[in-house]
């Protein structure tokens, strides 16, 4: 079955580190998180998928010139300009010449749903368009999908209120969709699957969708970052098995740690330096990243060859960009964001 993955976002809610790298190629434990999506469908025997690029395309192209990641054939396709998620999934399918049921996968999404179930769920169900659901605490960040007993959708409701959702079963951004839909989007400019072409096909009474209760997350905010990234290192996200993790921390072997420094819970990525007494806990630095003598980095992002201070204290939640310099002793937290494009 031929797979088309959204990965053309901006990644706002990243910035500042996705000025540089799409959220997609950001490293999740040391590994770009368009592998591990691609290696959860891999599993589920999909052989090869269409990327539907838009933001930084080449950053995805430069890195796997092959054509091949996590072992499934992958054709680039750039849209000209950003199409919104429905134009996206009708320009990527008309490329790909796709002409029978596909699949369609947020690109940010980390999940060990059962795909092939879905697949079986839409076929016995008739749908145009199968929607797998995830229950989560507040669905107000997502789109809230209530349903008939039988699975069909009667409304998709994006982003509501907290207080306006009428379930908490929301959207995980994995469809199955037959091709009928295709013809259902409009053939130029931005078009939103959430926002146009669900609720319509909703009001057609041809979408279901099926719950889940697997592990799930979007990965697209800086606590939604760390937490994947704890996951990984935890063992709950199953679909990736990690090895060197000591203490609930992974430091790459090329990373120098001070022996005095106590990591705990953290991600040291590539030709990190960490210096003597620094406390790093529910951190991730990212290659290159460097935090000095007596730093305290705690729920944190420091961004490719950011350089944190002696004796700063960076607490919940800072996001430091690429090349950004900390000042020693900056005493920082709150939900910062330090650098620019
Ligand atoms: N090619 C392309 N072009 N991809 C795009 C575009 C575009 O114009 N816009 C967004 N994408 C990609 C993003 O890169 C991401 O992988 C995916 O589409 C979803 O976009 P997000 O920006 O991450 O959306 P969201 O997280 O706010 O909400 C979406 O995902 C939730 C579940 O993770 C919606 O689908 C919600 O309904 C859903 O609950
Ligand atoms: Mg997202």
């Amino acid at each position: 079955m031929k797979s088309i993955i959204l990965v053309g976002g901006e990644g706002t809610r990243l910035r500042p580190l996705t000025y540089q790298t799409p959220k997609q190629m950001l490293p999740l434990v040391g590994v770009p998180m368009i592998e591990c999506v691609l290696e959860t469908l891999a599993k589920h025997g999909v052989t090869d998928a269409v990327l539907a690029l838009g933001y930084l395309p080449d950053r995805f192209i430069e890195a796997y010139p092959s054509g091949v990641i996590s072992g499934v054939n992958v054709t680039y396709v750039t849209e000209p300009e950003p199409l919104d998620t429905s134009g996206a999934i009708r320009f990527a399918a008309t490329f790909a010449d796709i002409k029978e049921t596909f699949l369609v996968i947020n690109g940010d999404v980390l999940t060990a749903l059962n795909i092939s179930k879905l697949i079986e769920f839409h076929h016995s169900h008739g749908a145009e368009a199968t929607i797998a659901l995830h229950p989560v605490e507040d669905p107000s960040r997502f789109g809230v999908v209530p349903t008939a007993p039988d699975g069909r959708v009667i409304a998709f409701v994006e982003k509501p209120p907290r207080d306006e959702a009428p379930t908490n079963l929301i959207n995980a951004g994995t469809y199955v969709f037959e091709p009928s839909v295709l013809d259902k989007i409009a053939s130029s400019g931005r078009v939103s699957v959430e926002r146009d072409t669900f609720p319509a096909l909703a009001a057609a009474g041809s979408l279901y969708a099926m719950p889940d209760d697997a592990y799930w997350i979007d990965t697209g905010t800086p606590q939604a970052f760390l937490q994947a990234s704890v996951d990984v290192l935890e063992g709950r996200y199953a679909v990736r098995a990690v090895s060197g993790i000591a203490d609930g921390a992974w430091i790459h072997p090329s990373a120098t740690v001070d022996p005095s420094a106590v990591v705990t819970t953290s991600v040291v990525d590539r030709n990190c330096v960490v210096g003597a007494n620094v406390v790093l806990d529910h951190a991730v630095l990212l290659p290159g990243a460097v935090v000095q003598v007596g730093a305290k980095v705690r729920s944190s992002i420091i961004g490719p060859s950011a350089v944190i201070g002696s004796y700063s204290v960076l607490g919940a939640t800072c996001v430091v960009g690429a090349n950004v310099i900390v000042a020693p002793e900056s005493q920082l937290s709150g939900d910062v964001r330090l650098g620019g494009v």
